[in-house]
């Protein structure tokens, strides 16, 4: 069997580590990017219409350039012109002619899902891969396709694949057995073109649903209580073309503040939203760091006092963020006392607790979702590798304030959320930088979930 060779552009950052010298507090200002999330949400829903779809303020991180890969192979053109001020992209999918998720795209990016809905809706019928399992648990679709079912689509599996079919998406009364952020905007997609009206409950009232919704009804779609755990979505026989801005990234964002605070350093987060950020700086503020909301879309953080222990509970919007978990663990390494840490969204998510601990950090696990940090630890540097994206956060920051000079491996986990952090991070006083290696094994197969 001949060798698969990949391009030298794919593996270009594939092997990347950071090497980072802990020690220095940051200082200055660092202004976050487009939201991750909203961007993928929002890249599907263009999928609904023939006309062109405008959007504004897309990061330049790896899962984007996956979903453009992933809407191209449909048949869409998208021109994702970065460098230029807006970081903009121009979806138009007049020409969707294979309404086909792929397993080669769908394996690196669970995000994947999020075109089911858009798809039965725009063509009657789509063929997506099946996600599989990620590092961070199983993460099953159960209630994507249970939702859609109920919508009039006919959902089979067949070789890895879900193929569904429907004549006419029928508008129906939905309940969701658990909240899903994915699930919600997969489902709204499909609602937004399905005959009559659509009721979702106990949806999930993450900023980036809302946002989805707002693009939407952007396009001529009639969603109410978008933001609330009850939908109404009145169906329309088409929508239109549009131009909207993504919400700011509140996961870089309460990232960034974290880092502040570790290093002692004295931070201001610009471009964010600070109504998003409400958990994560009560957080802080609990651990007794010196947080300064500046204006609607800035915070400042100031790090020199004593940090004292403060229990985190995941859960869902407006709770604790999961996706924050890892990074506030870090944080609390450095706390006098002991934080209990909950993880209640995914039941795999303590990947960073082992590479912690190498770097000194006091961790005991009670269960699989419960830890307990005992502080403050001296850091030491270490060698250390990134499991998944917010793990590879969580390890950003307890290097930062490490004695020595820390590397992490597979930094490719962090580049799939977080758009050029190392040089953010470096112009507010880190010692981080980036170390190439393209010569990759040739076996090694990017799974980024
Ligand atoms: N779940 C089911 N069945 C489903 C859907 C979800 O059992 O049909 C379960 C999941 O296994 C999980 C829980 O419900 O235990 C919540 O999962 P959810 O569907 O809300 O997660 P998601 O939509 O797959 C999004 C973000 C994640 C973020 C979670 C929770 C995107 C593209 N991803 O995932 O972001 O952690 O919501 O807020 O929006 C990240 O950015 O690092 C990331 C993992």
């Amino acid at each position: 069997m001949g060798a698969r060779i990949r391009p030298l552009r794919e593996l270009a950052g594939f092997m990347d580590k950071f090497v980072i010298r802990g020690g220095n507090p940051l200082v200055g200002s660092i202004r976050v990017s487009g939201a991750k999330n909203s961007a993928l949400a929002c890249m599907a829903a263009p999928i609904l219409t023939d006309e062109e779809v405008i959007l504004e303020n897309i990061p330049q991180v790896r899962d984007i350039e996956t979903e453009r890969k992933l809407l191209a192979a449909m048949g869409a053109e998208v021109e994702l012109g970065y460098g230029r001020a807006q970081h903009r992209t121009t979806i138009n999918c007049r020409a969707l002619t294979k309404p086909v998720a792929e397993y080669e795209i769908v394996k690196t990016m669970r995000a994947s899902a999020l075109v089911l809905g858009p798809l039965v809706a725009r063509s009657g019928w789509a063929r997506v891969s099946m996600p599989g399992g990620c590092a961070i648990g199983a993460r099953p679709i159960d209630q994507h396709i249970k939702g859609l079912e109920k919508m009039g689509v006919t959902i089979a599996q067949e070789h890895g694949y879900l193929v569904a079919r429907t004549e006419r998406l029928k508008g129906a009364h939905i309940v969701f057995d658990l909240i899903t952020v994915t699930g919600t905007e997969d489902l709204l997609m499909a609602a937004v073109l399905a005959e009559g009206e659509t009721i979702m409950e106990n949806c999930a009232r993450e900023p980036e649903v809302t946002d989805l919704a707002t693009l939407l009804a952007a396009m001529g779609a009639k969603i109410e209580g978008a933001g609330t755990s009850t939908m109404r979505v009145q169906g329309v026989t088409r929508l239109h073309g549009a131009r909207h801005r993504i919400n700011p990234d509140r996961i870089e964002a309460g990232t960034l503040l974290a880092a502040g605070a570790i290093t002692g350093g004295d931070l201001t987060v610009t471009n964010c939203n600070v109504a998003h950020l409400g958990a994560p700086i009560a957080k802080l503020q609990e651990m007794g760091v010196r947080v300064e909301v500046l204006g609607s879309d800035s915070v400042r953080v100031r790090g020199d006092g004593a940090l004292h222990a403060a229990d985190i509970s995941t859960e869902e919007y407006p709770g604790f963020p999961t996706d924050m978990q890892g990074q506030f663990m870090a944080l609390a390494t450095q706390a006098e006392g002991v934080s209990l840490i909950k993880e209640n969204i995914f039941e795999n998510r303590f990947m960073h607790v082992q590479e912690l601990v190498r770097m000194g950090a006091n961790i005991k696990i009670d269960s699989r979702t419960a830890a307990r940090v005992h502080g403050p630890a001296k850091l030491s540097a270490a060698a250390v590798m990134c499991s998944d994206l917010r793990a590879s956060a969580s390890l950003v920051l307890a290097a930062l304030v490490a004695d020595g000079e820390s590397i992490l491996d597979r930094v490719y986990h962090m580049d799939r959320g977080y758009e050029r952090i190392e040089e953010k991070l470096r112009g507010v006083g880190a010692q981080i930088r980036r170390m190439g290696n393209i010569f990759a094994p040739r076996d090694v197969e990017m799974v980024a979930r």
